[in-house]
């Protein structure tokens, strides 16, 4: 009996060492998932130009990420016949290229632009097939072609060839990065054809470094209008609105379909993160429908598969894993032009810099977000400039040595 009694005894003890163990557990769950929901609300609050809330929940869904065949089936990639090939008309195109693995990923063809005329049930069911970011699966057919069935038909191609020139499109493409403070790169920046900037492209009170025309600015919805808020202390007032601008946004996300439709409605948003805003406010009053153009679901696919494949999209929060604004757009001008250079964008010394060029006063560092690969963006346009398939504007005063751009 008494053994009996000590061995309840000490079962019981250890049912109350369970309990205690269960307790300490609770409590711990509770305060990581506090310390995670902290986190995710400082990320997001700091991220302004590139983090996405939405992607919080598509990174805990069970969806995996679906890389596509990595071969030439148009079936991934749409491409639309040339009329006149680049490079017939300029020698030195980056469509020349001689270099092996470039030229093996590049599809000079690919569809750049979704519009009303292209899409069909037969498409929507072709992009349902792709995960989004970059495609429709998951989304309702309904909310999507709201937006995209309004999407005007580009009547002419984003750049034309200068007349008088030698036939040849020079770009220059410029980032936010903190390598432009001092550079006094404005007026070669302003030389070139055609001047390419996405964010938050603050230019005024920075044309020396940076420039002060702007022919295409490339946006999201949260780029468009994040950057108005967060950057108003920069002097930043508005998007770029150069007469003639060309608009071009990346659709990313449900909240960009939103946005178009009211966009092109010359209404208020009616639904998602942007719920109730007037996109046409955004625009600096050069919004016009025939200057406007969407970057095709493909083409931002094709970009991020064959040149910026991340190793954390094999992770599980691949959901989130996309290639920058800015090298959606450095991309969208080595299919659009026949010399491209970047400025401000990510140099092996960045650490030399603030995060911005516009973070005048106090140096700042590089971000980091969780959402985008910066090193291997950085590694790419090294090896895009070794290999001069970009020039990629670095400081000639850098530890690398490498030697300064000259003005063409
Ligand atoms: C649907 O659109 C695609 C792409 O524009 C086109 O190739 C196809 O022929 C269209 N299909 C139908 C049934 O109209
Ligand atoms: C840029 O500056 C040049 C020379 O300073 C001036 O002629 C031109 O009008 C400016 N362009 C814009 C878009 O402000
Ligand atoms: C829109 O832009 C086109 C092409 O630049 C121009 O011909 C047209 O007049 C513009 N429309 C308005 C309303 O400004
Ligand atoms: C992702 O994983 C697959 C299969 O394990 C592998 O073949 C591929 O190279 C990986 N991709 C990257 C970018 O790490
Ligand atoms: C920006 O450039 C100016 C002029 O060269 C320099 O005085 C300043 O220290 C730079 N700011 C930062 C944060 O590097």
């Amino acid at each position: 009996m008494t053994r009996f009694k000590s061995q309840l005894k000490r079962n019981v003890l250890t049912l109350w060492e369970w309990v205690f163990v269960a307790c300490v557990s609770i409590f711990c769950c509770v305060l990581l998932s506090l310390f995670a929901f902290s986190f995710s609300a400082f990320t997001h609050h700091f991220n302004f130009l590139t983090f996405h809330s939405e992607d919080l929940i598509l990174s805990s869904s069970n969806r995996c990420f679906e890389p596509d065949e990595y071969d030439e089936n148009h079936i991934f990639y749409k491409t639309i016949p040339y009329s006149v090939p680049r490079s017939q008309a300029c020698a030195q195109s980056v469509q020349n290229s001689e270099d092996e693995s470039f030229r093996k990923a590049f599809l000079p063809d690919i569809r750049l632009f979704m519009h009303k005329d292209d899409i069909n049930m037969s498409e929507w069911n072709r992009l349902s097939h792709f995960n989004n970011p970059f495609g429709f699966m998951g989304f309702k057919y309904d909310d999507v072609m709201a937006s995209v069935k309004l999407i005007p038909k580009p009547k002419e191609p984003l750049l034309d060839t200068k007349p008088g020139g030698d036939g040849c499109v020079r770009c220059a493409v410029v980032g936010t990065a903190g390598i432009l403070n001092g550079s006094r790169m404005g007026k070669e920046i302003d030389a070139h054809d055609y001047v390419f900037r996405m964010n938050g492209a603050v230019v005024k009170g920075y044309e020396e470094d940076v420039g002060n025309r702007t022919s295409v600015y490339v946006h999201t919805a949260h780029a468009i209008t994040r950057s108005l808020s967060l950057l108003k202390k920069y002097g930043y007032s508005s998007a770029p609105n150069d007469e003639g601008i060309k608009y071009v946004m990346i659709p990313e996300g449900m909240r960009d379909f939103y946005w178009l439709e009211g966009l092109f409605k010359g209404e208020k948003v009616s639904a998602g993160q942007y719920h109730n805003k007037q996109p046409r406010m955004y625009y600096g009053g050069q919004y016009n429908e025939s200057r406007f153009y969407v970057l095709h679901q493909d083409f931002l696919r094709y970009i991020r598969n064959r040149f910026l494949m991340s190793a954390t999209l094999n992770t599980s929060s691949w959901a989130i894993v996309r290639p920058t604004n800015g090298a959606f757009t450095l991309f969208l001008a080595l299919h659009t032009c026949d010399v491209v250079s970047a400025y401000g964008f990510m140099t092996e010394d960045y650490k030399k810099y603030s995060n911005y060029y516009f973070e005048r006063t106090t140096k700042t560092s590089v971000v980091f977000y969780l959402n985008h690969d910066y090193i291997l963006e950085k590694n790419l346009w090294t090896k895009l400039h070794n290999s001069k398939i970009i020039r990629l504007y670095q400081r000639a005063d850098s530890e690398t040595g490498t030697e300064e751009l000259k003005p063409h």
